[in-house]
């Protein structure tokens, strides 16, 4: 007799590790390690977290109020609208729906964590393109394309690298995909970004039958620990994804959160503007230090160390911690010189630098 066994590819997955949320001895650290909003939610999205709480023995709606909000915002039909319990959920749903064993999933060497996760879970089979300068690179992903290719995944921008591919390039890597291939343009932080030559990939989810756009309120909205991701995508997609989702898989708590959240305009605004001061202050800091950094359209930056002992990005981490700081490293992602940091508030930015200055002048 042996053990219940599960489906192939499942003990290939090295299990997601998420950024550390505490430090002993500190009661309230400096988070920087997963990307989370400096400012936090809206206070009108906790405003309508809070007024749920007498409705807690109802099941959720489903989900109308906040997919005719995000069509209101973004000008899409709310019908193409599919709700997930963050975006990794989409990232999930959509894997499982379209491969399994003997199909491929592409995506970038530096892609986001939970695409090989994703698509192992399915039992198909992860490829990477190589990168370009920490750059998703069109050529080297459209020779990687063969004929088990199933799915497409693009960062854009990339987490953890912080680069993106111009819409030029976004057009030209679609364009050159078998139209039977689903391109998932993940747009956690398109947000943040306000680049003329950007794009989130809703103009080709608009256009064409095998593109489906992700987005997150896990970032700019702040409400990353309600879990709401969602897509926009052709009806067909769309349609397979509601048949294979969890009835409520976005609690009423979240989606009350959301709708308001997203009315909320100005409280983006302002996020957006808060990034855009300290983002750049905080990247030529780190360079007038001496340390690598990576350009970055994010909230969140590469920050390279030498590859040496006690001065390489496991000595970094250990020293920012000691000072009550978070950073996230990324050694698996391959980068094992680069410590991801998250732009947070003013002081906090602040007391990064005090303490890689103290770091770097050991
Ligand atoms: C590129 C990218 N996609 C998706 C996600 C998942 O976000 P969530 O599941 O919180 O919506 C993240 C989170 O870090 C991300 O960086």
């Amino acid at each position: 007799m042996s053990d219940p066994q599960p489906r192939p590819g499942i003990m290939k997955i090295a299990a997601y590790k998420g950024g550390d949320g505490s430090i002993p001895g500190y009661d309230d650290p400096i988070r920087l390690a997963s990307n989370e909003s400096a400012l936090g939610p809206s206070p009108k999205a906790i405003a309508a977290y809070e007024a749920g709480k007498n409705d807690l023995h109802r099941y959720p709606e489903s989900g109308i109020k906040l997919c005719q909000a995000l069509g209101r915002l973004h000008g899409i039909d709310p019908a193409r609208i599919v709700l997930g319990n963050g975006s990794d959920e989409i990232i999930s749903l959509v894997t499982k729906a379209y491969v399994g064993p003997g199909d491929e999933v592409l995506f970038s060497r530096h892609g986001f964590a939970m695409y090989p996760i994703a698509t192992l879970a399915a039992g198909a089979t992860p490829v990477m393109a190589p990168e370009n300068d920490y750059r998703a690179d069109v050529d080297a992903l459209l020779a990687a394309v063969t004929d088990k290719t199933k799915i497409v995944f693009l960062a854009n921008p990339n987490n953890p690298t912080g680069s993106y591919l111009t819409s030029e390039e976004v057009a030209r890597l679609h364009a050159g995909l078998p139209s039977h291939v689903l391109f998932v343009v993940d747009a956690a932080y398109a947000e943040y970004v306000s680049r003329n030559d950007y794009t989130a990939g809703q103009d080709l989810a608009q256009k064409h039958d095998n593109v489906v756009m992700m987005r997150t309120f896990s970032k700019i909205y702040g409400l990353a620990g309600l879990r709401v991701g969602w897509c926009f995508a052709p009806q067909a997609v769309c349609d397979v994804l509601h048949r294979t989702r969890g009835p409520f898989n976005v609690n009423a708590a979240a989606q009350a959160a959301a709708v308001a959240a997203v009315e909320d305009v100005a409280h983006i605004d302002q996020s957006r503007a808060h990034n855009d001061i300290w983002l750049p202050w905080f990247t030529e800091q780190v360079q007038q230090l001496g340390l690598a950094v990576l350009p970055s359209i994010g909230n969140f930056v590469l920050v390279g160390f030498p590859a040496e002992e006690g001065k390489d990005a496991v000595a970094a981490e250990a020293h920012l911690k000691k000072d009550g700081i978070i950073p996230r490293p990324v050694a698996g992602y391959g980068l094992p010189e680069f410590l991801r940091i998250t732009i947070g508030l003013e002081s906090e930015m602040h007391a990064v630098v005090s303490s890689l200055r103290a770091f770097v002048g050991r």
